[in-house]
């Protein structure tokens, strides 16, 4: 099982993070019930050097996420998850 956290403080609420319903879509559906989605309040941006949307996937940190990068963190650690 993996958690992912999409950040929905303001700063990456505006910067994509409100698509969080539709990024659970791009999980494939053999995956999905693996995954559980949560909000999260800020996942720790600094303001001048912040790269929003932030997503993490498990204890990754994903800086400007986009669905591909969160799908490919999700795969790679359910992966690594088999082989133990
Ligand atoms: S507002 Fe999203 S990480 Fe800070």
């Amino acid at each position: 099982m993996v958690t992912v956290k999409v950040c929905v403080g303001t700063y990456c609420y505006l910067q994509g993070g409100q698509q969080l319903a539709q990024w659970r879509n791009y999980v494939p559906k053999h995956l999905q019930d693996k995954v559980t989605f949560l909000g999260s309040a800020c996942l720790g941006c600094q303001e001048d050097t912040a790269k929003p949307p932030y997503v993490k996937v498990g204890e990754v940190l994903i800086e400007r996420a986009t669905s591909e990068k969160v799908v490919e963190e999700i795969e790679k650690q359910l992966e690594g998850n088999l082989e133990l």
